[in-house]
């Protein structure tokens, strides 16, 4: 199964509820909430309160995204604002497997993210520990940018490694510049779950965006 996960970066904050309500409505699984801090990367997003808030509003899965420098200090405080699934930057932490197993000691899925400049290989002694792995498509820190082609291979990377492991069940996400035009390809090369924002949330058909989502999602 594919999955849909639109990220709130591109949505209405004035209006975040009615923009869950509209993604879900046309079919979105997952909602993706950015957290940027400014250091990790160069843009300040939102933060523990504003999960806190949306979390009785969404029904699927709270898809949590850590852009933020040693990650493992805000497991605890995210995980009880109501993230189901937490993923950290492998370039952002010292121990990715520590707090891998921090995350799952909290009860939650875990995810390690790598950036469009970091290769496939250093996920290597984690996947068997990981819930899933996320494949930067663009460089974290705002939305609406040029999805980077290169990502393509290392999605096929990804999909040859957790074969390799056995994991039949790893979740693949890929995040930045997916659009209805190149998320056929992106799901052939080996991504289960899709991160939208600005092609989700243009403020105008959310609900319908999300539909031609799942829509093609049911094709491929
Ligand atoms: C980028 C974020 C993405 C971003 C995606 O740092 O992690 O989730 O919001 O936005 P689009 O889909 O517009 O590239
Ligand atoms: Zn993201």
């Amino acid at each position: 199964m594919i999955h849909l996960s639109p990220s709130l970066l591109a949505a209405d904050f004035a209006n975040l509820q009615r923009d869950i309500n509209e993604a879900q409505a046309g079919g979105a699984d997952y909602i993706h909430v950015d957290v940027m801090d400014g250091a990790f990367v160069p843009n300040i997003s939102i933060g523990v309160p504003v999960v806190k808030s949306i979390k009785p509003h969404i029904t699927g899965v709270v898809d949590v995204h850590l852009m933020v420098e040693s990650p493992e200090r805000y497991l605890e405080v995210f995980r009880e604002a109501g993230a189901d699934l937490l993923t950290v930057h492998v370039e952002a932490t010292k121990h990715i497997h520590r707090a891998i197993q921090q995350i799952h000691d909290l009860g939650a899925k875990a995810g390690a993210a790598i950036n469009p400049g970091t290769p496939v290989s250093v996920l290597e002694p984690i996947i068997n520990d990981v819930d899933m792995v996320l494949v930067m498509s663009v460089n974290p820190g705002f939305g609406g940018q040029k999805f980077i082609p290169y990502s393509l291979e290392k999605l096929k990377q990804v999909k040859a490694l957790a074969a390799a492991a056995g994991r039949d069940d790893l979740l693949i996400q890929v995040d930045g510049g997916v659009t209805l035009a190149n998320a056929k390809e992106i799901i052939e090369a080996g991504a289960n779950v899709l991160v939208a924002g600005s092609a989700v949330f243009d403020g105008k058909a959310t609900k319908e965006n999300a539909e031609a989502f799942v829509k093609l999602f049911q094709e491929v």
